[in-house]
């Protein structure tokens, strides 16, 4: 525990709607190692993205972040004013989206982005910060970077527009990134060069990184450790490979057994029957019994704590009480 650079605890995020509050993020606790690979796993819908974004200060209303800390190398990134914060995810933990596109700013040229990190945060001059830019540009393989550093975000393609965001989030060598499904809007054939460039530069930066993905293959060739959430709650933290060796949690097991086997292609995948609770409806006791092959009696009635389990593991799961 001593070495883990970024310590999350019972961080929860309510959203205010015309029923009354829901809560999103319902106390998660996670941590990352530094220079390590987290993977936050989970449905659509079961809070990752606004994880991400209540872990930088960046739910905006109706959202809140009711409770919790997420400490970076000891300091308390909620508790700052929020120009501190800024300055944060500006330098020492960056943030990279989905689609790209809302990230960029669409009147300003790429030079002027990419390098806008090193002016604002290093306090490097125009000229060096434009050069740096397109240094990077060139590492994360934008072709003719000098031409396009002229350019605005609209005439990329979304793989050349997310290596951008690659490049802006990793100029400063940040400790931490948050990366949310950064590939998943991108074109299948171009998804797994653009997120190995991603880890190849965080690495030799040195930047962890807490990978959301629904992808567990790319969990399995990447992580060291990962998260797994449902209905706002963290219901399985493990090992990647005790995860895969035969993951605790019966939601962790459907999701794994949704995954097409070696050999398998074709074979239509087998998902979890049912899907996510509303937030507004959420079940009572452990939110995943209705869908859960192996509930029983204390399922509906009692929310399961996160047992510890050997090897380093929590499963949020009563078959787990002893
Ligand atoms: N701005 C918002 N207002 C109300 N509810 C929201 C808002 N953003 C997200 N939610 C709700 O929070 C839950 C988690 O969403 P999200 O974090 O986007 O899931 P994921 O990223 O895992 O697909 C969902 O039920 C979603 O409807
Ligand atoms: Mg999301």
């Amino acid at each position: 525990m001593g070495h883990a650079l970024l310590e999350v605890t019972g961080l929860t995020t309510v959203f205010d709607g015309p029923g009354g509050p829901v809560t999103a993020v319902d106390g998660v606790n996670l941590s990352v190692d530094r220079g390590g690979v987290l993977a936050v796993v989970g449905e659509s819908g079961c809070g990752k993205t606004v994880l991400s974004l209540s872990m930088l200060g960046l739910v905006a209303p109706p959202g809140r972040v009711t409770a919790g800390r997420v400490v970076l190398s000891g300091t308390d990134i909620l508790a700052l004013p929020e120009s501190g914060r800024r300055a944060i995810r500006g330098r020492r933990a960056t943030m990279i989206f989905q689609e790209p596109m809302t990230a960029l700013n669409p009147v300003l040229t790429i030079g002027e982005q990419v390098a806008e990190p090193l002016r604002v945060h290093a306090g490097a001059s125009r000229r060096e910060a434009l050069d740096a830019a397109e240094a990077m540009l060139a590492r994360v393989g934008l072709p003719e970077p000098r031409r396009r550093m002229l350019g605005y975000p609209h005439e990329l393609s979304g793989g050349q527009r997310q290596r951008v965001m690659i490049a802006m989030a990793l100029m400063l060598s940040p400790e931490l990134l948050i990366a949310d499904e950064p590939t998943t809007a991108l074109d299948v054939t171009v998804q797994g060069q653009i997120l190995e460039l991603m880890l190849d530069l965080a690495r030799e930066a040195g930047t962890a990184i807490l990978l959301v993905t629904h992808n567990l293959g790319v969990v399995a060739q990447t992580a060291d450790a990962v998260v797994v959430m449902y209905s706002g709650r963290v219901v399985e933290n493990a090992p990647v490979a005790a995860f895969f060796a035969g993951p605790a949690h019966p939601y962790s097991q459907g999701l794994l057994a949704s995954l097409p086997q070696v050999g398998d292609l074709g074979r239509r995948l087998t998902p979890i029957p049912g899907t996510v609770p509303s937030l507004s409806a959420l079940p009572t006791g452990c939110h995943f019994h209705p869908r859960c092959p192996r509930a029983f009696e204390p399922c509906s009635r009692q929310t399961p704590p996160l047992f510890d389990l050997p090897g380093g593991r929590q499963a949020r799961c009563w078959l787990h009480a002893s």
